[in-house]
């Protein structure tokens, strides 16, 4: 009975001993086999990094859709529709008035400031035929003048927005 026991005991020892022979076995295939395949590793180095690049787009994704929320932005635009800007501006092309993009190139140029315009406090520089000027004027006196200074620094932070 002892003996059996023992003898059993025994055997169980064995198969420890196999199974981690096997086990080391296996590991050392497995490190020859990434260390050897140059081009499987350089193969799986190309996926991490592309895995990378997708991680960071999304973590930029909401950082842009954060800007695109800036409130005063959004009142801005808002703005700029309401109080008919649209009409005469558009961003990329001149409709009666210069594009958004044509008039913040020269605001930025020479420095000028957006709101002081808009409150009638600096003359016009981006077209100063005195026909074109005489058509923005009169929305200036009209119902430019009833605007906030917020909203017109709204409208002023849009148009830099849209029109880089
Ligand atoms: C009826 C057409 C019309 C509307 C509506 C209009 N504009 Fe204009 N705007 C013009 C014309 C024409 C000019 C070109 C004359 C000039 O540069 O002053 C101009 C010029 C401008 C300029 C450039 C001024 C400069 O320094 O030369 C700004 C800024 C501007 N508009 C902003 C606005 C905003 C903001 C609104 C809405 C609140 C608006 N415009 C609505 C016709 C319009």
């Amino acid at each position: 009975m002892n003996f059996l026991k023992k003898n059993q005991k025994h055997q169980k020892n064995n198969i420890n001993m196999v199974r981690n022979t096997l086990m080391l076995f296996m590991a050392i295939l497995a490190i020859t086999f990434t260390s050897c395949g140059d081009k499987k590793k350089e193969d799986a180095k190309t996926e991490v990094e592309t895995v990378k690049e997708e991680v960071k787009k999304e973590i930029e994704k909401p950082a842009e859709v954060a800007s695109d929320q800036d409130p005063q932005i959004a009142l801005g635009e808002k703005l700029f529709t309401e109080k008919t800007c649209t009409t005469c501006h558009a961003i990329d092309t001149k409709i009666i008035g210069p594009s958004v993009k044509d008039m913040i190139k020269v605001y930025d140029e020479k420095g000028g400031n957006l709101v002081k315009f808009l409150k009638g406090n600096s003359d016009a520089i981006v077209d100063t035929d005195p026909g074109q000027v005489a058509i923005m004027k009169a929305n200036l006196d009209g119902f430019v003048k009833d605007m906030t200074a917020e909203e017109l620094q709204a409208v002023a932070a849009y148009m830099r927005k849209a029109g880089k």
